[in-house]
């Protein structure tokens, strides 16, 4: 987590709200925020990753970068991080799935493993959404936060879960304008008409309520369903670590689901929404805490912008 860490209270100097809105309405009290290209908080991860691990980045084989907030159009940030880590041996690419970046690229990496060609895959999620938040906007900008957390994962003996989604028709409902790259002299000038609005700012857009009743939807439906596949009923998870997004979302998921918030591992409070880097952000802790024990059924669910969703489900 980058060192700024700044408390609700801090935003009455910039937009009209309170400590009370902000964590009533979201669960969020503080959230850290970087001054570092969003693909050194990555490699700064990666490293630290290869280090729990005392693994050689010359045995990584693949890096997947998940990040909606790269530094460059190219080179991608999974390149970036291969060549500050020295994982010489490694192919790197980014995929863009969002907030689910990281659940999309677990799903990915098992699959991948499973082939037995790549036998290590690094996952780095590095997030600087506050390089897209209008710190103008009192509803969106005391959501977002700055982070980025890594995952080594290699085949291991007990199989893994996941169930996927996207829904196409729902991109307006989040999403960010990429910077005007400049005019073609041989074209007439591109028009967004009939395109997502706002195209002059390259700020998160965001309808809050649709997206609340979207997540609400999607999280226990990835959940439920994954369980069906691993045959046992989301009562048996151990723990479910989600996107976190909101405080509230999680508990309306863990409702449907009958599941206690107890077993809903949420660091939100602190580091608020940092997109993709969330859940391996929330991972780690919970990992460093003890709190993952082996054998233990753990579900990592996510939910973003296209729209995505999706879960996976692993054996500790
Ligand atoms: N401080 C004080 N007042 C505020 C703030 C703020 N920061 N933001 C909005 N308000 C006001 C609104 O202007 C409105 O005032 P009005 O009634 O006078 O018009 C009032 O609070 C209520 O606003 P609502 O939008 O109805 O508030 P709601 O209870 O729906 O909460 C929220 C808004 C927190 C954004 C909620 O809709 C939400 O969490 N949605 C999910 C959005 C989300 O998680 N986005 C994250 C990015 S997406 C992702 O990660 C997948």
């Amino acid at each position: 987590m980058p060192e700024t860490v700044v408390a609700n209270d801090d935003f009455k100097r910039i937009v009209d709200t309170s400590d009370e809105w902000i964590s009533t309405r979201t669960g969020i009290s503080t959230r850290h925020f970087s001054s570092e290209p969003t693909w050194r908080m990555g490699a700064k991860a990666a490293k630290a990753a290869l280090e729990q691990g005392k693994i050689d980045p010359e045995e990584i084989d693949l890096i997947i970068g998940t990040t909606i907030t790269n530094d460059y159009a190219t080179p991608s940030m999974a390149c970036l991080v291969q060549g500050a880590v020295g994982a010489k041996n490694a192919r790197a690419f980014d995929i863009g799935a969002a907030c689910s970046g990281f659940v999309y690229a677990m799903d990915l990496a098992s699959r991948l493993l499973a082939d037995g060609e790549i036998r290590k895959v690094m996952v780095v999620s590095a997030e600087r959404l506050s390089k897209i938040t209008d710190f103008s906007r009192r509803e969106s900008c005391v959501l977002f936060g700055d982070g980025a957390a890594a995952c080594i994962v290699e085949k291991g003996d007990s199989p893994a879960y996941s169930y996927l989604k996207s829904d196409g028709t729902q991109g307006g409902m989040l999403y960010a304008h990429n910077p005007d790259r400049g005019a073609n002299p041989f074209v007439p000038e591109f028009s967004l008409e009939g395109e997502f609005p706002e195209p002059e700012s390259h700020a998160v857009q965001m309808d809050g309520k649709e997206v609340y009743k979207f997540s609400t939807r999607a999280m226990p439906e990835a959940v439920s369903e994954v369980c069906r596949k691993a045959g046992i009923s989301p009562e048996e998870l151990d723990w479910i670590i989600p996107h976190q997004a909101n405080i509230r979302i999680m508990a309306t998921a863990a409702k449907a689901l009958g599941i206690s918030m107890e077993r809903i591992a949420a660091n939100i409070s602190r580091v608020g929404n940092t997109s993709s880097a969330s859940i391996p952000i929330c991972m780690d802790e919970m990992n460093r805490a003890g709190r993952l024990l082996p054998g233990q059924w753990v579900c990592l669910v996510g939910f973003g912008a296209g729209a995505t969703y999706g879960a996976v489900l692993l054996r500790w």
